[in-house]
């Protein structure tokens, strides 16, 4: 049985000194892909889905093929809701058995922000086995439903941290630092690692209490990675790759064989290709052999 929350894999990577990749997926192939990597790589894993992929599929058919899935591997596995805007949704994934949720009311006042955040943590851990990720600063680009373009975008003020966590009592923060949703535009993106050194100092100087999310993971230089590890970025997500290799290995592989029938065979292109990705990630963060 391994079954668990983000919360239960993120504290030891924050005590160790490596990164957990949690991967955005969107359908079941990919599903199957980030575990089967994961599992070949003995690391410990963080499976996300925005809400629109929640939404089309449905809470209960994701945790239903989660738990069989994680039940049977030997690693690890977290399910976890991804930049949820709504209460009252974060609230129905987590009754269906999400063991991780974030409400993401960053776009809101720090006060609104404070009271919606509280209001799912305290629904959460009143449920037990759930951990629940906020947001602090506005991460730039678009991710599912949510856009914020790059003037709008706010980083996170350090001086707020620590109230926010106690007020609201979340497990994880992603503090906005610099990184964004979607393809960077440049190849080097400017990312404030003297920011997330200072709040992983704050949060967690004496000792780990809130492991630290850094969003936008597609398009980061490997260099950039590591030395946000370094500084504390402990959950890695990566959302746009995961949906590119899908999207172009099916391409792909029906333009090479246009007059092939068999849609078994495009669902293991695009398994492996996945799966690639993931080993890649996996490799990066420093969690193979974690599990
Ligand atoms: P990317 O789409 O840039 O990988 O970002 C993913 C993410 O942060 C999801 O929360």
């Amino acid at each position: 049985m391994t079954i668990a929350t983000a919360k239960d894999i993120l504290m030891p990577a924050a005590q160790n000194g490596y990164a957990v990749g949690a991967f955005n997926v969107t359908n079941l192939i990919q599903l199957e892909a980030v575990v089967e990597a994961a599992v070949e790589k003995r690391a410990p894993l963080i499976i996300q889905t925005s809400v629109a992929p929640a939404k089309f599929l449905g809470p209960h058919v994701l945790v239903a093929v989660y738990r069989a899935l994680a039940e049977s591997a030997p690693i690890p596995i977290a399910l976890h809701l991804d930049h949820c805007e709504d209460v009252v949704y974060c609230q129905q994934c987590a009754d269906a058995g999400y063991t991780n949720i974030m409400i993401d009311a960053s776009k809101q006042d720090f006060e609104e922000n404070v009271r919606r955040t509280r209001a799912v943590s305290d629904y959460c851990h009143a449920l037990g086995g759930i951990s629940v990720e906020g947001e602090l600063g506005t991460v730039s680009g678009v991710e599912d439903q949510i856009k914020v373009v790059e003037d709008e975008a706010a980083l996170c003020n350090p001086a707020q941290v620590v109230e926010f966590v106690e007020r609201t009592g979340v497990d994880l923060l992603a503090p906005a630092i610099g990184t964004a949703h979607g393809v960077y535009k440049t190849a080097d993106p400017r990312v404030d690692f003297e920011r997330l050194r200072c709040i992983n100092e704050l949060l967690n100087g004496s000792g780990v209490r809130v492991p630290l999310v850094v969003h936008g993971g597609t398009g980061l230089p490997v260099d950039t990675v590591r030395r946000l590890v370094a500084v504390g970025g402990c959950k890695f997500n990566v959302s746009t790759e995961l949906k590119r290799t899908l999207i172009d290995a099916t391409f792909d592989y029906i333009a090479a064989h246009r007059d092939e029938y068999n849609p078994g065979k495009i669902d293991k292109v695009v398994k492996d290709a996945v799966r690639r990705v993931v080993a890649h990630w996996i490799d990066i963060l420093g969690s193979a052999d974690k599990a």
